[in-house]
């Protein structure tokens, strides 16, 4: 049974295998993307012990306010999903939405690392994650996904996402986040 955890350094090796699957896979890597930003601040040190834990101590010190951060982005918090020690995935949640979030972002971001897929990860981290949410204030939570992006679709519909409309590409989804 995977376990939801905050990021940590013990998951190293496989974390950065994760990213290299993703690298292969290629479609969340565009210039904007979070892998393509972690990559470009930590790609030249994260095989490293200390450069790893560089990387996981800017995750974690990305959910308080005062952190330095794009003008553009907000505080989030990150989780880990990890089974056996091996990393599958990540979600993070941004604490407020801004007009870019509230448009097209959403409150939620997630991905499952490729040879992990169609296991039903996403679904479960979705679930384990709402209560993080809950806590951080939010309730109802603001999920998007692209319209053609079937398995996000079925994993919003599965934590109780209600439709509000779809903007552009962007289906619009709003997730109770209490009582799952
Ligand atoms: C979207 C994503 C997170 C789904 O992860 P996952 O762990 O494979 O999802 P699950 O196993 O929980 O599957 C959820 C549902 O989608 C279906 N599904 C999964 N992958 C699918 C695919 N490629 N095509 C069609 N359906 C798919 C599953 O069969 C399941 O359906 P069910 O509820 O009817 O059984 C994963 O594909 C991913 O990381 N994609 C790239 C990043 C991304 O798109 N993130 C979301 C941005 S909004």
């Amino acid at each position: 049974m995977p376990d939801l955890i905050e990021p940590h350094v013990r998951v190293r090796e496989s974390f950065l295998t994760a990213v290299e699957e993703s690298l292969v896979d290629g479609r969340m890597i565009n210039e904007d993307s979070m892998i393509a930003r972690w990559i470009r601040q930590y790609g030249d040190r994260w095989h490293t012990e200390a450069g790893f834990a560089e990387f996981v101590d800017h995750l974690h010190a990305d959910a308080t306010p005062d952190a330095p951060r794009p003008a553009t982005h907000v505080p989030q918090s990150t989780w880990w999903l990890v089974e056996g020690g091996v990393y599958l995935g990540r979600i993070s949640c941004r604490h407020v939405l801004n007009d870019w979030l509230l448009e097209y972002g959403g409150h939620v971001g997630y991905e499952v690392r490729p040879s992990a897929r169609r296991r039903g990860h996403a679904t479960a981290m979705l679930r384990g994650l709402l209560p993080h949410v809950h806590a951080l204030g939010i309730d109802p939570a603001l999920l998007t996904c692209d319209d053609t992006n079937i398995a996000s679709r079925k994993v919003i519909e599965a934590a109780g996402g209600v439709l509000e409309d779809v903007r552009g590409v962007k289906r619009r989804y709003w997730v109770p986040t209490s009582g799952m």
